[in-house]
């Protein structure tokens, strides 16, 4: 595979010989959040392909996603999995993969994309403003330095996903007449999936693996991943999410202002388990 110049990072930047292993090995919290990650980046090219087939004939959205946000995605998945080996070397990364694949594989098709070109722009903010939020999350949760520094470059890519996205989302949004309300709408069915397809699909298989004599316990599968998401609540920036999952309904000032903090609970009840 060729990789574009234009990377604004790579996995040479990151040296996990670096890695002070004592600070993050014993979180087993972390462990399950960084994992079930690295499965939904490393299975984006699933989406990006359907994606790229949505936006025919629109070259300079079509141009990015294949250039640039693919490539981004998937080094996402490689620089977090080559951490996950480095600290966790016992855990089979490649088997848990396989077996989260497979399942994603099969949910993750072009029909679960918007039919209107302006909602899955929409959709794909709150997708971006879920992953910037949960790399400035897991920034916040280490004091590891080469977990800090690789966080802060797949959240410094997400926000940037975001801009773009968002972008392109306006223009579609005044070409297709979209109302606020159907942007609403599709926002919020996304919030919903988030939180029930990808990382609840990856989570199960990393728990699978990790723990395979409990691998059909479902009620201790909710215990360890709630006991995870709680870390992972604990650090949400709740107020950059909101203002991120509000922006595409360009709401009056005062609007904007009277909903922050009622959606800023809501969030993060929808965002976690
Ligand atoms: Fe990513
Ligand atoms: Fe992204």
């Amino acid at each position: 595979m060729s990789y574009p110049a234009t990377l604004p990072w790579t996995l040479e930047s990151l040296d996990l010989n670096r890695i002070e292993v004592d600070r993050v090995r014993q979180n087993e919290d972390l462990f399950l959040l960084l994992c079930s990650s690295s499965f939904v980046e490393s299975g984006s090219d699933l989406y990006t392909h359907n994606l790229v087939d949505h936006f025919a004939g629109d070259d300079e959205l079509q141009g990015w996603l294949r250039d640039h946000w693919e490539h981004e995605e998937l080094q996402h998945g490689r620089a977090l999995a080559a951490y996950v080996r480095h600290v966790w070397p016992e855990f089979d990364w490649d088997t848990g993969f396989r077996n989260f694949f497979a399942e994603y594989g099969a949910v993750c098709t072009a029909e679960e994309l918007e039919d209107s070109r302006g909602l899955e722009l929409a959709a794909r903010c709150v997708v971006e403003t879920g992953t910037a939020s949960l790399y400035r999350a897991l920034n916040d949760v280490t004091d590891e330095p080469v977990l800090r520094q690789l966080t802060n470059y797949i959240k410094s890519d997400e926000v940037r996903h975001y801009k773009h996205f968002y972008q392109h989302f306006r223009i579609y949004r005044d070409r297709e007449k979209i109302s606020r309300f159907k942007v609403f709408r599709a926002l919020f069915k996304r919030v919903r999936e988030i939180k029930n397809e990808d990382s609840d699909i990856a989570l199960r298989h990393v728990f699978n693996i990790r723990y395979p004599d409990k691998a059909t316990d479902d009620a201790e599968f909710r215990r360890v991943i709630s006991r995870a998401e709680g870390l992972l609540k604990r650090h949400l920036p709740a107020e950059m999410t909101v203002k991120m999952l509000l922006k595409p309904l360009d709401l009056p000032p005062k609007v904007h202002t009277a909903l922050e903090w009622p959606l800023t609970r809501i969030t993060e009840k929808l965002f976690l388990h």
